[in-house]
Formats: structure tokens, sequence, C-alpha cells
């Protein structure tokens, strides 16, 4: 069987029209080639190893670091640190869970890149794209590998990790740009000089009284994929998503030059990577983002803990609050809720799930009394009324206030079920869903039949939670609804109120029929409900099911082909790639049922 599919791939070079070279074909770069790459990146270049290597036969074989790792698999923080840590791994080649168990009985890199260059600066950066444009090899471009569709994994690659590019996060009081470029802003901004994550800039802003628009997980990486993808956030209904925060970029180009992109320079370029996503246009090592003025903070969170009540009732209640969340928008309110297997915050209750809400309320310092007043008199009319009658036998619901000084101290308290997410696994698939206000307000009766769509495994099966988690983020509204000059976002983000995610789970040893069943379940059925109360939305391209088969229209909407073109200008040698980014659909992966293979021209 491997003697086969090695054959298989070593003549996928002749079958197909031309394909990147991988470590089982002729055409892949000869030791001594591979060490002159390494000399002119100072030794900064790795092979790379499965983090579980140590499980498995072999001359790594190492039973306490085989431990290490399966006691820190779901911690998201210690797989950052592994050039191969994924949070998603598309195909899981190398668990460190009991081997014998999911009959894995080797272990292999899959989807993870073979080389790594340890980038620490731009000429490390421009060189690794030189190799492996002259030497046909993909190429991986990776910040923390948080990346859901897998787009910082790759077959084969060479991969260029900026992590390890940081020039510090610099504060500026008010900022003029080094080309003299005039912008609108006058207010403060950070300079954030490569691989930071989001909690070491909220640490910067706070120290100097400052928000910025970062990740709900302070885990998430600031310059990568997040800020070039679009970036939702606590607060991005105050102030707009995180790309549109964005003043400038210093990239590396496929050709290897360092340019500034701004309001003046390259502004194409600058405003592809404002919403057209990472990892195909150039590669970003810097990026200035606007910093907003702290203000005090009031925090609502609401617990619906089932009793004596059923699932199909809980929906109910759910169907009816996410139907007023345009009103709570409006009212000021932003944040994150989710209804999730109650086993997951061990609670035992007989409907099996529960639903929890952590949202938020800037206040401005010269308008307190009245932005309180009404948020609460808003929160309190048109959601917590029509709950109070359910509250006794059948449901316990707690609804508790906060005041926070801060936008920080809001943040590390309340900012919601998405702190400290844990890594993720291959079995599982996510799809999202943007809400705009018309297909939410007074629409309680829709959205409750299209929970009993998501939460049910076929038209005619009963409700159940158990595979399946809700995500609503409440991130738009506000600011979103503006669009901001010089960014490429999918322009039906201007209309969202609500991001609605599900994340559908398998267990690891299901078959592979029944694996796909659930995906395509997912994928058709389940997002099918979703897009039919949603005509001309999209679907957020960084929280997205990358088997959408209407990926294009979904993620980018009408920005597409304009995108196409900057990243043939730029690009023109197609030195970049990732999966379901712009320009990808000149190349495909030849997985055969490994379900990961060579990269070749389609
Ligand atoms: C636990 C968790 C929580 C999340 N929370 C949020 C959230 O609150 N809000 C939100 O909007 N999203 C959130 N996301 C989604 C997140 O925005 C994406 O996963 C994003 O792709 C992460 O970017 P990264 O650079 O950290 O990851 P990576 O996987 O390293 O990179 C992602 C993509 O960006 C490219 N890339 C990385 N660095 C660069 C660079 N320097 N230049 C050019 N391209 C680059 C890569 O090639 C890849 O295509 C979350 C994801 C996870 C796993
Ligand atoms: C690259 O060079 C460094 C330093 O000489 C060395 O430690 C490392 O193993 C080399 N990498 C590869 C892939 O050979
Ligand atoms: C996660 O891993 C990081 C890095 O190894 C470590 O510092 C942290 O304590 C771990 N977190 C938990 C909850 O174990
Ligand atoms: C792994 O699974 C095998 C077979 O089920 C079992 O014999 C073995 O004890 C397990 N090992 C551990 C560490 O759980
Ligand atoms: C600055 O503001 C003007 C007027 O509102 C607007 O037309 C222009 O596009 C803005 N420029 C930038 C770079 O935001
Ligand atoms: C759930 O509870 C409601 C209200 O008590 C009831 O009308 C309904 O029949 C129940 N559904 C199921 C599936 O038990
Ligand atoms: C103060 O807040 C209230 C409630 O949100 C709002 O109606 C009013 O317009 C605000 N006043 C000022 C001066 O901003
Ligand atoms: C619901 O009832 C419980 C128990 O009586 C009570 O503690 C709680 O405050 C009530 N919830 C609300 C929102 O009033
Ligand atoms: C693993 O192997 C055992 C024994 O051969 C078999 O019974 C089981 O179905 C296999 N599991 C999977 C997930 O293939
Ligand atoms: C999954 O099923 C679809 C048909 O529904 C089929 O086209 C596809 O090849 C299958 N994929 C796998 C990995 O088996």
């Amino acid at each position: 069987m491997r003697a086969f599919s090695l054959l298989l791939l070593a003549g996928a070079q002749t079958v197909f029209a031309k394909c990147k070279c991988t470590p089982t074909d002729p055409c892949w770069p000869s030791l001594s080639t591979w060490n002159a790459l390494n000399s002119s990146v100072d030794g900064k270049l790795i092979n790379t190893q499965p983090m579980a290597q140590p499980c498995y036969p072999g001359p790594d074989y190492n039973d306490e670091l085989c431990q290490v790792m399966s006691d820190e698999w779901t911690n998201s923080t210690f797989r950052e640190l592994s050039p191969v840590g994924y949070c998603y791994p598309r195909v899981d080649t190398c668990s460190p869970a009991n081997m014998t168990s999911a009959n894995h009985t080797q272990c292999t890199l899959g989807t993870s890149p073979v080389y790594a260059i340890i980038a620490t600066e731009p000429d490390d950066v421009a060189a690794g794209i030189k190799f492996a444009k002259d030497n046909n090899v993909r190429l991986v471009i990776k910040n923390t590998g948080h990346d859901i569709v897998g787009r910082s994994q790759g077959y084969g690659a060479l991969m260029i990790w900026i992590k390890y590019i940081k020039t510090g996060v610099t504060y500026h009081e008010t900022y003029t740009p080094s080309d003299g470029c005039q912008l609108n802003w006058t207010g403060s901004a950070f300079t954030v000089g490569g691989g930071y994550v989001w909690e070491d800039l909220y640490t910067a802003a706070a120290s100097h009284d400052r928000i910025v628009v970062g990740g709900g997980d302070p885990t998430v990486g600031v310059i990568g994929g997040y800020l070039q993808g679009g970036g939702h956030s606590p607060s991005s209904h105050l102030f707009g998503l995180g790309t549109d925060q964005v003043l400038e970029y210093t990239v590396v180009l496929a050709s290897g030059e360092i340019v500034t992109t701004n309001t003046c320079q390259n502004t194409d370029l600058f405003t592809a990577l404002r919403g057209g996503g990472g990892g195909t246009y150039g590669v970003v090592i810097s990026a200035t983002i606007k910093a907003h003025p702290t203000h005090p903070f009031l925090g609502h969170s609401l617990d619906i803990i089932p009793k004596a009540a059923n699932l199909s009732t809980l929906l109910h209640l759910t169907a009816n609050i996410m139907s007023k969340y345009p009103l709570l928008s409006d009212a000021g309110f932003s944040g994150y809720a989710e209804l999730l297997p109650s086993s997951d915050v061990s609670l035992s209750v007989p409907a099996g799930a529960v639903y929890f809400q952590n949202f938020g309320v800037m206040v401005p310092p010269d308008n307190a009394s009245a932005t309180i007043q009404h948020a609460r008199s808003v929160l309190t009319s048109q959601v917590l009324a029509d709950l109070l009658p359910y509250n006794g036998t059948a449901f316990l619901i707690k609804s508790t206030w906060y005041n926070f000084p801060s936008f920080s101290a809001y943040y590390n308290t309340i900012s919601g079920g998405r702190s400290t997410n844990p890594a993720g696994t291959s079995d599982i698939l996510l799809t999202s869903r943007m809400f705009d206000k018309p297909s939410l307000l007074n629409n309680a009766e829709n959205l409750e039949k299209m929970f009993h769509t998501i939460f049910s495994a076929s038209d005619s099966a009963p409700l159940s939670v158990t595979d399946t988690v809700l995500y609503l983020c409440l991130i738009g509204g506000g600011q979103v609804l503006h669009p901001a000059p010089y960014t490429s976002v999918n322009p039906a983000w201007r209309k969202t109120y609500l991001l609605t995610e599900i994340i559908v789970l398998w267990p690891e040893d299901s078959s592979p029929q029944t694996a796909n069943r659930t995906i395509s379940d997912t994928t058709f059925r389940k997002s099918n409900a979703m897009k039919a109360l949603t005509p001309g939305m999209g679907s957020y391209l960084n929280e997205a099911d990358g088997s959408d088969p209407a990926w294009k229209e979904d993620f980018y909407g009408p920005n597409y082909d304009w995108l196409l073109e900057v990243k043939k200008k730029y690009d023109p040698e197609d030195a970049f790639y990732c999966w379901r980014c712009v320009g990808s659909e000149s190349w495909a992966e030849v997985t055969g049922t490994r379900g990961y293979g060579p990269l070749c021209q389609a």
C-alpha cells in the first residue's frame, strides 16, 4: 500500500502539467543545494520533525517527552512553540495519544512542511522565496499556525516561519508616516515589527491606556492572517475590523524587494492586504495599527442553564435572543455568546446544552450614566423580560452586571468564551456565516428552524448537541458597518451584525465514510440552512469551511477578480500558494486517500 502510494507520488511529475517538487521526486533539491540555502540564512534552516515523534518507535522514541506531548496537546501556546505546531492540522498523521488506539502505526509529517527557515530578518524571507522559486519547491508562510483552513500547512514544502522576526512593538503617541504620507488619523499607533501575538499588544496597549482591535483569543498572531484577512474583536463594533486599523505595512515581495505600502505607496497591495487574506500577495514583516483611548466598560453576562427543560426549548429561547441582537448592538453591546454541550463546562443537564453570553458596552466618560441606563434598559426589556418567566424549575437564568475601569480589565475578565481556546484536531469542521439586521430582527421563528437543522444529523434525526458547538459573535454593527477606504474585505462585512459559527466534531476513531458524511452534511445541509436566511451575505474567510464550493463568492464577494489582478501583479510566478487563498484555483493538491500530496497546476 505504502510502496504503491510512493510510486503514485513519484509519477505525479509526469502525469500533471507541472507540480511542485516533493521529497520523493527526482527534481527535489540535493542536500548540497539545501546546505547552500542554510548558509545563505546563517544556519537558520531546520529539518522539521512531527511534534509527537517521541511517541513512536525509532531513534527518537522517548516516553517522558511523549507524555509531555500528550499532556500539552490541546495547549495552543505550547503548539505555537513548534515550527510544525498547528491548531488544526488538516490531516492527523502523528497523534501523541495512544497510537495503537487510532491505528497509527507510523508517524509522518503529513501536511507539515519538511524544511523551515526560522527567519529573524527580511533577508531570510527573501532568501527562502528565491530558493522556492528557483527550485520549484512549494512555499508556506507561517506565523502562529492558527489558520483553521490549513493555509499555513503544505505537504513537502519549505516554510518561512516569521515568529522570530521581532524588531519590537513601538508606541507612537501621534503617528506620522516616515514617507510623509498624509493620513486622516491624528491619534496614536503601534508599529508591530514581526511575529508578536495579540497578548503582547494588549499588554503594551494597556500600559499606555489604549485599546487595539485584536483577537478575542490572545494567542492569535497580529500581523499575519488575522490582520490581513479581516479580524473581528470584542472592540470591532466600536472601532471597525482589525484590518481597518492598519496605517502601513512593510512587505517582502515575491521578487525579494522590500516595500512600504500605505495610502500613498503601493496602494493596490495595501488594499489587498487589508481584507484580501494572508499568504498570497507577499510577506508582511511589520504593520502599524491605530491605538484608541481606553474607556470604562459595562459588562454583562447571561447564563441559561436548563434544569428540567429539553434542547428544543433551549433553542427556542436562543433563537429569540438572537433575534434581538441588532437591538443590543445598536445600544452599544458587543461580544461573544455560545451554545455548547453542557459536558464541556462540567454540568449535567437533561437538555445536554447551555447558553452563555458575555457582552460589553464602552462607557464614554462624558455620557456615562445615560449610556449605562440605556444599555441596561434595552437588555432588560428586550432579552431578560422574555426569559424571566422561564426562570425557576425549567431553567436557571443568571444575569450579572459588571463595571470595569478599562477595556483591558473588561477583556481579561469577560471578553468571552474566546479566551484560552484549546488547540483543535483534524476531526473538526468549522463553518461561518455573516448575519445582517433583516436576517435577525423579528426573525426568531426562522432562526429556530435553522437551529433544528444545525443541531441534528439529518432532517429526520432527533435534536442533538453532542458534537456541535454554536458560536455567536456579536462583533459587527457600529463602526464595522462603515467601509474604511483602502480595504478589500468582503463588502458583506459592512452589513454584518453577527458572525455565526458552527463547529462540528466527530470521534477520532470514526471511519473515513463517517467523517466524510459529517463534513458534507455540514458543508451542505447545515451551511445551506444559514445561507437561506442570509442571501448575498458571506462567510468569514479566516473562520470558514474550506470545502465550501462557493468559497470565492462567500469569502471574497465581488472583490475576488480585483484581488486576483493584484496577486498576479505582485506574484506573477505563483511563488505563494495557500488553499482557498486568492489565486489558489490555479493549483490543486493531488491528495489521494491520504488527504495530502503534491501541489500541481490545475
Ligand atoms: C483559537 C483561535 C481563536 C481565534 N480567534 C479569532 C478572533 O477572535 N477573531 C478573528 O478575526 N479571528 C480569529 N481566529 C482566526 C484567525 O484570524 C486565523 O486563524 C488567522 O489565520 C490566524 O493568523 P496567524 O497569522 O496567527 O496564523 P497562521 O496560520 O500562521 O497564518 C494564517 C495565514 O496567514 C498567512 N501569513 C501568516 N503570517 C504572514 C505574514 N507575515 N505575511 C503574509 N502572510 C502571512 C499564512 O500563510 C496563512 O495563509 C482565531 C483562530 C483560532 C485558532
Ligand atoms: C543549518 O546550519 C546549522 C548551523 O550550522 C545547523 O545546526 C543545522 O543543522 C543546519 N540545517 C540543516 C537542515 O542542515
Ligand atoms: C501551555 O504551554 C505554555 C508553553 O509551554 C506554558 O507556559 C503554559 O503554562 C501552558 N498552559 C497550560 C494551561 O498548561
Ligand atoms: C494503548 O493501547 C493499547 C491497545 O489498546 C494498550 O494495550 C496500551 O496499554 C495503551 N497504552 C497506553 C499508554 O494507554
Ligand atoms: C480621508 O477622509 C476623506 C474625507 O472623509 C476621504 O475622502 C478619504 O478617503 C480619507 N482617506 C483615507 C486614507 O482614509
Ligand atoms: C420539549 O419541551 C416542550 C415544552 O415543555 C414540549 O412542548 C416539547 O414537546 C418537548 N420536546 C421534546 C422533544 O420532548
Ligand atoms: C448619551 O447616551 C444616550 C444613550 O445612549 C444617547 O441617547 C445620547 O444621544 C447620548 N448623548 C450624547 C451627548 O452623546
Ligand atoms: C432566577 O432564579 C434564581 C433562583 O431563584 C435567582 O437566583 C436568579 O437571580 C433569577 N434570575 C434572574 C435573572 O432574575
Ligand atoms: C483499528 O484496528 C482494530 C484492530 O485491527 C480494528 O478493530 C478497528 O476498527 C480499527 N480502527 C480504525 C479506526 O480503523
Ligand atoms: C466524500 O463523499 C463525496 C460524495 O458525497 C465524494 O465525492 C468524495 O470523494 C468523498 N471523499 C472522501 C475523502 O471519501
